[in-house]
């Protein structure tokens, strides 16, 4: 246990002024910064609110994504890797995040390439660490990640994000040990037999980025099918305001690192 959803640190990143110049598949919208400055606050109480202490960087202006702090780094309970981003506007990002992980881990590996991954692709269970390429994500990323997740004792698996789907935990995320809130057309490859499994609701696919977090699920508003299929199901669902990094393709996973350090 310990692997996947209970944790005793996060980091953030305080979104920039920059962010309204943030990466988006389609543009539904400028992002208003003060509302995006509330719920990102709001977002970083509800894990403080679990007893994790929860670190926020400084915001940077030169990287307009960096608020999306999960795409940058992995970290486990055996070591920390550096990511190499696919996006060329957020490769940067990865050097600049480094220093606050080497605070908590000490030493830490990195992807050095040819490869790429971004964080928003992989999503790690109590028993495996699941990866899907995307077009963030190569198989020479994978590959790279896999060796040295392999040498602290973890399985990883590849497997592969839906066409224009931007990340894998775009359309799921882990609740518990065995259970995965996933979108059905993610679902339908048979990627996650073995699990349980709780489906978005109709229409409401755009949920299916949320994260378990100690004893909460932390979870998007506006999708109140789904968020009481989650309440009937056990689960303690705190709503947060996403409607200005939803317009970027960012979610819940998206703005934390978390993660219990090595003891
Ligand atoms: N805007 C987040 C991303 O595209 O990486």
């Amino acid at each position: 246990m310990g692997l996947s959803y209970t944790f005793t640190h996060a980091i953030c990143r305080a979104p920039s002024n920059s962010i309204i110049d943030g990466l988006r598949a389609v543009d539904t919208g400028t992002p208003d910064l003060d509302t995006f400055r509330q719920h990102h606050a709001d977002y970083v109480a509800a894990l403080r609110a679990t007893g994790a202490e929860v670190t926020v960087l400084a915001p940077l202006e030169e990287f307009p994504d960096s608020v999306f702090v999960e795409d940058a780094a992995l970290c486990l309970p055996k070591g920390a890797v550096i990511m190499r981003p696919g996006a060329p506007s957020r490769l940067g990002e990865a050097l600049a995040i480094a220093p606050a992980i080497a605070e908590t881990y000490g030493e830490v590996r990195a992807i050095e390439g040819p490869g790429f991954i971004e964080g928003g692709d992989i999503l790690v269970t109590e028993r495996e660490i699941l990866v899907g390429k995307s077009a963030r994500t190569d198989a020479d990323g994978v590959e790279e990640l896999r060796a040295i997740v392999s040498d602290w004792g973890y399985t990883l698996r590849e497997l592969q994000t839906p066409p224009d789907v931007l990340h894998f935990k775009t359309d799921c995320s882990l609740l518990d040990a065995e259970t995965i809130l996933t979108t059905r057309r993610l679902a339908a490859s048979g990627c996650f037999d073995g699990y349980n499994l709780i489906y978005t609701e109709d229409d409401e696919e755009a949920c299916a980025n949320a994260i378990r977090f100690n004893d909460r699920v932390l979870f998007p508003a506006g999708f109140p099918r789904t968020a009481e299929t989650l309440d009937k199901a056990g689960y303690n669902v705190t709503e947060i305001g996403n409607s200005e990094a939803a317009k970027l393709d960012g979610g819940m996973s998206c703005l934390s690192l978390r993660f219990t350090p090595p003891a």
